[in-house]
């Protein structure tokens, strides 16, 4: 008999600080109607600037570890694309943070935004060869581009954690996933630059391209039937985007578009993208922890996941709500982790997307700004100095 699974625990956690799109259109004369309907979004998390993608993911990880012990976790896969280190994995200061044992093996994955599908489906096949192992999976990014670009409204940050193993409390993993590939430069970010570059409707385009070929192979490899799924889960860089790729999918498959039926399909997978912004490699996730949070009982129901990653490498897969789930859900830490943040202005947000540390290797300590757990306190050294509150 095959074993069961995948996601035994998920938690999530975003920016200190929240920018309305209000703000933004008030600031850069745009109807606001092209960001609420146009592009779906309501608002983006801003990191403070004692945050970044390894505060964020301890503080995603932190409440698994709480609740599960670290007992059972021998790796850690942590996925960005907002990297802050060319060498050194930020998986590795998410160990020392947790204080989880030495014997673990900790490695970074990246391919855009896919880099957490990556991630869970190594994961899997870890528990696959030891099933008494679990595998933290941390996806963690801050979504950046130039400030009064169009890319600029599809900003964000967050992380979320999982915890992957056998007979998992909330979705089994199924096989067969449908995979594609192709060389495309939609979006992408060069070693020496902080903000992303992009093609905008390029970048589109080749997300829905994704979506036909990743379902291609996926039906190729005797997956199921469009019928069988109570939601799809997909890929957000904004939350319109996911209408989008369902629609095409629809038409490609031959069926109407019918608006009704692509809203249902997407049921509640675009709550938390919609006022959190791009969070890439997490983005697919937090649909998928606002779809349970959010939904009547989906047990025993197929979900599907749309996960792409610019450049770019995507994957369709299923998963199976596990009997129960609902008392493992963090429904209120998760409506906490939103409602916390503080508003700020336009002037404080273009503040803050300017901060940036010297790079001549002095000592330089970061202000005080974040209220969450974790800090990045500064930099010595050309060394990063975190701490654990
Ligand atoms: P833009 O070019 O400024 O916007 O930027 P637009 O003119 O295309 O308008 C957007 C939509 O708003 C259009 O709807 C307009 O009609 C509508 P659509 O035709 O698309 O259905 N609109 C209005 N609606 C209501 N009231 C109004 C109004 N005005 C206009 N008054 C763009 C849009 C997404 C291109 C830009 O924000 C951008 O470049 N974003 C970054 C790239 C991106 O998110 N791409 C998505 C696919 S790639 C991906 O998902 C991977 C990624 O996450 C990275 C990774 O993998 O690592 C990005």
């Amino acid at each position: 008999m095959s074993l069961s699974i995948g996601i035994h625990d998920l938690s999530f956690a975003t920016g200190e600080f929240v920018l309305p799109h209000t703000a933004l259109a008030a600031h850069n004369g745009t109807e606001i109607g092209k960001y609420h309907l146009g592009i779906g979004q309501e608002s983006m998390s801003v990191p403070a600037a004692d945050e970044d993608i390894v505060t964020l993911g301890a503080t995603a990880a932190a409440p698994i570890i709480a609740r599960h012990g670290a007992e059972r976790i021998r790796t850690v896969v942590f996925a960005t694309e907002s990297s802050i280190d060319q060498a050194k994995s930020a998986g590795v200061y998410v160990h020392s943070l947790l204080g989880l044992p030495s014997a673990t093996r900790v490695v970074e994955l990246k391919q855009a935004c896919y880099g957490a599908t990556a991630a869970l489906q190594f994961a899997i096949g870890l528990v696959q060869r030891d099933p008494a192992q679990q595998v933290l999976v941390v996806a963690s990014d801050v979504s950046k581009y130039e400030l009064d670009s169009p890319g600029e409204a599809t900003q964000g940050a967050a992380a979320v954690a999982m915890l992957v193993g056998v007979d998992p409390a909330l979705v089994r993993i199924e096989d067969p996933s449908g995979l594609f590939t192709a060389d495309v430069m939609d979006f992408w970010r060069p070693n020496y630059r902080e903000a992303a570059l992009v093609d905008g409707h390029e970048s589109i385009g080749a997300y829905l391209q994704a979506v036909e070929g990743t379902w291609k192979d996926y039906t190729e490899q005797g997956g199921r039937t469009l019928e069988e799924f109570a939601a799809f889960c997909y890929h957000q860089p904004f939350t319109k985007m996911a209408y989008k790729a369902h629609r095409h999918l629809l038409n490609y498959c031959g069926y109407d578009t019918d608006e009704a039926v692509i809203a249902r399909a997407l049921g509640h997978t675009t709550a938390y993208n919609r006022v959190i912004g791009n969070s890439y490699t997490a983005s697919v996730y937090l649909g998928l922890a606002a779809l349970l949070d959010r939904s009547e009982d989906l047990t025993g129901r197929p979900l599907a996941f749309l996960s792409y990653g610019s450049g770019s490498v995507a994957e369709f897969f299923a998963g199976t709500v596990v009997a129960g789930y609902r008392e493992h859900l963090r429904t209120d830490a998760n409506r906490q982790a939103i409602d916390r943040r503080t508003e700020v202005d336009y002037a404080r947000y273009r503040d803050l997307h300017e901060w940036r540390f010297p790079t001549d290797g002095g000592d330089h300590a970061t202000p005080e700004q974040t209220t969450g757990p974790f800090r990045l306190a500064g930099i010595s050294g050309h060394k990063r100095l975190y701490q654990a509150r």
